[in-house]
C-alpha cells in the first residue's frame, strides 16, 4: 500500500465478467493458508455490511436504474466504507487482503464503459480514498465473449440477479477490458496481466508464482 512499508500486502484481482477471480482467490486462500499466511478474502462492490447493501443497489435492476454518475458515486462509497472497516484494519494489523475487484473496476467500468471519463473518475478515488492504491493487482484477461459466456452459465440463483452489468452492451466490456490493459500499461510496479484463457490449474499456479515472485520472504 502506497506509502505505509509497514502493511501487510493489499492484492486485488481485476477482469471481465467470468474471468474466474472469485475461484481464484478462493484457491490463493488455501494456498496461503497452507503457507501460514494470515489474510482475509473480501470483494467489491460490499465486502462490509453497508457496502453489501450498496452492492444489491448497482447489480440489480433495470439496466438504466441508476445514471453513470450516479453509479460510480455509489461504487465509491461502498468503497470508502470497505476500505475504512475491513481493508485497512486488516493490513494494519498485519492480515493480508486479497480483494475481488477495486478502484481499476470503476475507472473501467464507470470510466470508459458508462462514460464517465476515465480522468474524472480517478480524481475521484483521489479525492475519497487518498493516496491508498492496491501493492499488486492480478489483471485477469479474457476475451470478452468467452467470459460472458461463462458468467452465464453460473450456478447460485444470487448471482444470476446480479446481473445488471452482464446484460449491458458488449461495447462497454470491450472499453472496460481496454482500460484494464492500458491501466497495466501505465503502471507496470503494480499491475500485472495474466491470460485468463488458462486452465483453472495453471492460472493457479502462475498467479501463485506472481505472488511468491514478490512477496517470497513472507511466505512460510
Ligand atoms: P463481480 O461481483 O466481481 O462480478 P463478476 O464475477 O461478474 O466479475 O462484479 C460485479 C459487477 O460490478 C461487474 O460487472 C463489474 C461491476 N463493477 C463496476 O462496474 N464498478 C466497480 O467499481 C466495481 C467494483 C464493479
Amino acid at each position: 500500500m502506497h506509502g505505509s512499508g509497514k502493511n501487510a500486502p493489499f492484492i486485488t484481482l481485476e477482469g471481465g465478467e467470468g474471468s474466474g477471480k472469485s475461484t481464484q482467490i478462493k484457491l490463493l486462500s488455501k494456498w496461503l493458508s497452507t503457507e501460514g499466511v494470515d489474510h482475509v478474502c473480501t470483494r467489491e462492490p460490499g465486502g462490509a455490511p453497508g457496502a453489501e447493501e450498496i452492492r444489491e443497489l448497482v447489480l440489480t435492476g433495470d439496466v438504466d436504474r441508476w445514471t453513470p454518475m450516479t453509479e460510480v458515486l455509489l461504487y465509491t462509497a461502498a468503497r470508502s466504507d470497505h476500505v475504512e472497516r475491513v481493508i485497512l484494519p486488516a493490513v494494519r494489523s498485519g492480515q493480508w487482503v486479497l480483494c475481488d475487484r477495486f478502484f481499476d473496476s470503476s475507472i473501467a467500468y464507470q470510466g470508459a464503459g458508462r462514460g464517465v471519463g476515465v480522468d474524472k473518475v480517478k480524481d475521484l478515488q483521489t479525492l475519497v480514498l487518498g493516496d491508498l492504491k492496491p501493492d499488486l493487482t492480478l489483471i485477469l484477461d479474457l476475451p470478452i465473449d468467452v467470459g460472458l459466456s461463462r458468467a452465464v452459465s453460473r450456478e447460485t440463483d444470487r448471482e444470476k440477479k446480479e446481473d445488471r452489468f452482464e446484460r449491458m452492451d458488449k461495447s462497454l466490456h470491450e472499453q472496460s477490458r481496454a482500460v484494464f490493459l492500458q491501466i497495466a500499461k501505465n503502471e507496470p510496479d503494480r499491475c500485472v496481466v495474466i491470460d485468463a484463457a488458462q486452465s483453472i490449474e495453471a492460472l493457479q499456479q502462475t498467479l501463485r508464482t506472481v505472488i511468491s515472485d514478490r512477496y517470497g520472504a513472507l511466505l512460510k
